[in-house]
């Protein structure tokens, strides 16, 4: 999978769609969440920074985590000195990081890691107490919303109760579902949804 991200990176930015995702993905989360200029965000599955690069003039500081190399390289190229995004490349579900954050984005990245429960627990840990998650992804699909294959998709989209009870059983409070973007392909259309929740303790 990382291989398949690798190689894409050069020209991921390319076309409408993924632009169009991350700038609704940011509009929905910026009318739900107060973003502020004392926190510190983590942007999982940051990729080239398409979402990270929207919720950075809004806040502190913004750190984008990705396992490939190459598409963090791209957040490397867009950083200038007035807007930085800081790339990590780790897997935090295997080598947490240190540091704590207010706030955890993602769009479009949970549905490919395989064990939800585990990447909930994990952004869990990774929050500040009063910290918020505001993560992105396809509703329930079929299967056919990869068009190139589905190497490295473990989930085909997500029911929203069956995500609601992974992230309340994490220890989140407040699972509210939010209609963000539709991809429209000559086939069918595709839902995305933000759900968003909040550490409380
Ligand atoms: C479909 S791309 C989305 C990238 C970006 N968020 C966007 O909207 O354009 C999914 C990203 O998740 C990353 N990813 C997959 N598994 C990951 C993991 N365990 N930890 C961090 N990043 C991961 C991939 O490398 C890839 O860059």
């Amino acid at each position: 999978m990382t291989e398949r991200f690798n190689n894409a990176a050069s020209t991921w930015d390319k076309g409408d769609m993924r632009t169009s995702i991350a700038s609704s993905v940011f509009q929905t989360l910026s009318n739900r969440i107060a973003l502020k200029n004392t926190m510190d965000i983590l942007d999982f599955g940051a990729g080239t920074g398409l979402l990270s690069f929207k919720v950075r003039p809004h806040v502190r500081s913004v750190s984008g985590v990705d396992v490939s190399i190459n598409m963090l390289e791209q957040i490397e190229l867009k950083n200038s000195d007035g807007v930085e995004v800081k790339p990590i490349c780790q897997d935090i579900l295997a080598n947490p990081l240190e540091e704590r954050f207010h706030g955890i984005v993602s769009s479009m990245a949970m549905h490919h890691v395989e064990d939800t429960q585990k990447l909930f627990d994990t952004f869990y840990t990774h929050l500040k107490k009063d910290g918020f998650v505001a993560i992105a992804d396809l509703e329930a699909e079929d299967g056919s919303f990869h068009s190139h294959g589905n190497d490295g998709v473990y989930h085909f989209g997500f029911e929203r109760e069956t995500l609601r009870a992974i992230i309340e059983n994490a220890g989140f409070s407040n699972v509210r579902f939010h209609h963000a973007y539709t991809v429209e392909k000559e086939v069918q259309n595709y839902p995305i949804f933000l759900v968003t929740a909040h550490k409380v303790v």
